[in-house]
């Protein structure tokens, strides 16, 4: 069973200059979880924050922080991340040769884990792992910058992977290109967590955003 739909704007959309601040708006807005995209410019090309932006950024917000781990390897920042604030720390398969033992030590500093899929990743990446998850994430756009187009055929990739998931508690999060458009579809298919970098921040409107997103997750489409 789907769990509520929770709504985790995209830090990577903020103005940098004013973190802290940009953190506390999208915390008054009605974010329910604040997703921070790591790129090391290696397993993406880009390059975004270390562990002091995430301990900083912790300063300016008591919701759940959502780290999504683009970096290769992964296992030896695991614990600085979890030191830094992470609450969910998710990692790409390809991001080292043992998933199963990046997921237990994610858990072992008392962390929700999360995999995340790429695009080309299969679903059956996941086969082997699922004691092991608190969440998977499903990637809509290829990993490296906001404001791609969303990947269509991501809404069937959700629909796959929640039927693996089952009557298990892991919650399906979609990331890239997510819109008030296509956030029926996507909670349709399964997903409870919602991450929206361009469209919870486009205009500056972020509480009207959210709600957009929100009320189009729940079924409620209302025009703009
Ligand atoms: C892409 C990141 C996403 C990105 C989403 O590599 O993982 O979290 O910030 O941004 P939008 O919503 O603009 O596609
Ligand atoms: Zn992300």
């Amino acid at each position: 069973m789907a769990q509520t739909t929770l709504i985790a704007p995209s830090i990577l959309a903020a103005d940098f200059a004013r973190l802290g601040e940009e953190v506390e708006a999208i915390d008054r807005a009605g974010a329910d979880w604040v997703h921070v995209d790591v790129m090391d410019g290696h397993f993406v090309p880009n390059i975004t924050f270390g562990p002091p932006a995430v301990a900083a950024i912790r300063r300016h917000t008591t919701k759940p922080l959502d780290v999504h781990l683009m970096i290769a390897p992964a296992d030896p920042y695991l614990a600085i991340f979890a030191e830094a604030g992470a609450d969910v720390i998710t990692i790409h398969p390809e991001a080292g040769p043992h998933l199963h033992r990046s997921l237990q030590t994610i858990r072992s500093l008392g962390k929700r884990a999360g995999v995340a899929l790429n695009p080309a990743t299969p679903v059956d990446a996941l086969a082997h792992v699922l004691d092991l998850t608190d969440l998977i994430l499903v990637m809509s756009v290829n990993p490296g910058f906001g404001g791609q187009a969303f990947i269509p055929g991501s809404v069937d990739k959700v629909k796959a992977v929640r039927a693996l998931v089952g009557k298990r508690d892991i919650r399906v999060e979609v990331d890239g290109g997510v819109t008030a458009d296509n956030a029926g579809a996507l909670v349709r298919a399964g997903a409870d967590v919602l991450v929206a970098g361009s469209a919870v921040f486009k205009g500056g409107a972020y509480a009207k955003n959210i709600i957009a997103i929100r009320q189009a997750a729940s079924g409620n489409r209302r025009r703009a």
